[in-house]
């Protein structure tokens, strides 16, 4: 899902080009063991995750066969990822942090990790040791036609976990219900280097002096609203020129929505978003991060490259707009576990925000049938999403706005921000009368306030 619209204020700066794999990257061979870390730090590591006594391990992929792993499951790579298929491994050419590799854990239904919990994920694979990890969520209903099919998932940079050609992660490090998994996933590449991949499997032990790092923080990551019966509107920049007129579509649907606002755009005087958002906080719309210059982050390949595009975003909020936020959507939906981890360095407890429905007019919106944008809401939102992503960075865009607030509004949805749908208690309260109010789609009302007390619909 990836939005190839550029940004109205992108022409402007030259820092914008993409610096991802500009330069080859040098690859370091994995960290030695910190003196500190003796045998029996080590070991007593290993004594705090006990072993289920009836504990059996499961091998999950050896890669014997194309299509299926050994548990009979699908395993394959995304479409753009090139890859070889030989017996007794796969080979991943990357380039692009987006693409990934999945083995299954059940036949895209629910897998309960739960018995397994105090053993580990064990990789074996050679070559680039510059991609995250992932133990994935399914969807509540466990349904893969369902929106979103991964509800979330938890991560971990593969060069802190590996020592030569095996990698362990204690399935403790996955903070995700795993009671509800649905596959092992490598992604997040940063490097053009290849990956192949041996082996993997559920095991009860780790090799005597093997180093488990501690878990870092990483923020948890957001793809639906939790509180029931609600519906959010997670908007990215835009174009300066039509903001005007959505904040006219808000102010007359009556909604609250979220912005995810990028630094590099907020100091362009010329644009006026450092107005525009001003006045939408005024409003009492919530306005996130979104990072510095929008790129596909995880793909950076230094942490100090993150690290600037976290940090700049959050200083120009703090300079322009006097505000703090938790809330980060990466831009292209890119995040892998270095962001995640960069972002929890930076902010208390931050919330990442995918989404569950895609307006997809970074698709359609320029094209000749921008009433696809239509088609892919009502897709997304008959399959139970509820966290849209959508830029009004095309006219069409815009005009179909009202008509999707309109749609939920008469499904009896209540819309709001996001920190409100995700039940933030830190975020103000919803107020369904505010809401009900307006739900009539009149603009204007000649009656007189006592009157409109007692409307509620
Ligand atoms: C190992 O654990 C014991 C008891 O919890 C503790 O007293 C000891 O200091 C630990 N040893 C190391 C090297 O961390
Ligand atoms: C974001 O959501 C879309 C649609 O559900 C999905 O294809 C994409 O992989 C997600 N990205 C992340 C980082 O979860
Ligand atoms: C900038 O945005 C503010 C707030 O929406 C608006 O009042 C003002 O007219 C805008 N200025 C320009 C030059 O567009
Ligand atoms: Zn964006």
């Amino acid at each position: 899902m990836r939005p190839t619209v550029s940004l109205a204020w992108a022409s402007l700066s030259t820092s914008l080009s993409p610096l991802f794999f500009a330069s080859a990257v040098q690859l370091l061979p994995p960290p030695p063991i910190p003196s500190r870390f003796t045998a029996a730090f080590i070991q007593n590591q290993t004594a705090s995750f006990p072993h289920p006594k009836n504990g059996t391990p499961l091998v999950i992929d050896t890669f014997t066969d194309p299509d299926r792993n050994d548990l009979g499951f699908w395993h394959g790579p995304s479409t753009s990822l090139a890859s070889e298929h030989g017996n007794g491994y796969v080979r991943l050419y990357s380039s692009d942090p987006d693409q990934n590799y999945h083995t299954e854990l059940g036949p895209a239904t629910c897998f309960d990790m739960q018995p397994y919990k105090h053993m580990y994920l064990h990789v074996v694979f050679s070559g680039s040791t510059k991609f995250s990890v992932s133990l994935n969520q399914h969807n509540q209903k466990c349904d893969s036609r369902r929106s979103p099919f991964l509800e979330t998932w938890d991560t971990v940079e593969a060069e802190r976990y590996s020592r030569g050609n095996d990698l362990y992660v204690p399935l403790a490090h996955f903070d995700i219900d795993q009671s509800r998994t649905v596959s092992v996933s490598f992604h997040g590449f940063f490097s053009r280097e290849t990956l192949t991949l041996y082996k993997v499997e559920i095991v009860t032990e780790i090799p005597w002096g093997f180093y488990i790092p501690p878990k870092l923080e990483n923020g948890k990551l957001y793809l639906h609203c939790t509180r029931p019966n609600s519906f959010a509107f997670g908007i990215d920049d835009g174009m300066p020129h039509l903001v005007q007129d959505v904040m006219k579509i808000l102010e007359e649907e009556k909604i609250l929505v979220t912005f995810f606002v990028v630094g590099a755009g907020l100091r362009d005087k010329e644009a006026n978003f450092s107005q525009v958002y001003k006045e939408m906080l005024r409003r009492g719309h919530q306005i996130a991060l979104h990072s510095d210059t929008h790129q596909q982050i995880e793909g950076l390949d230094t942490i100090k490259a993150i690290d600037e595009e976290i940090v700049h975003n959050i200083e120009t909020f703090q300079r322009l707009l006097g505000i703090q936020s938790r809330y980060f959507r990466p831009p292209y939906g890119t995040v892998g576990a270095r962001t995640r981890q960069r972002l929890a360095a930076y902010l208390k407890d931050p919330r990442i925000i995918n989404w569950s429905v895609d307006v997809e007019d970074w698709l359609w919106a320029e094209s000749k049938t921008p009433e696809r944008q239509r088609d892919a809401f009502f897709r997304d939102v008959g399959r139970g999403g509820n966290l849209v992503v959508m830029h009004y960075l095309s006219p069409t865009t815009v005009q179909y706005f009202r008509e999707f607030i309109r749609f939920v509004k008469s499904i009896n949805v209540d819309i709001m921000r996001v920190d409100q749908c995700l039940e933030d208690p830190d975020s103000p309260p919803f107020d369904p009368y505010r809401y009900r109010q307006r739900g009539r789609y009149r603009v204007e009302s000649n009656r007189n306030p006592e009157d409109q007390q007692g409307e509620t619909g």
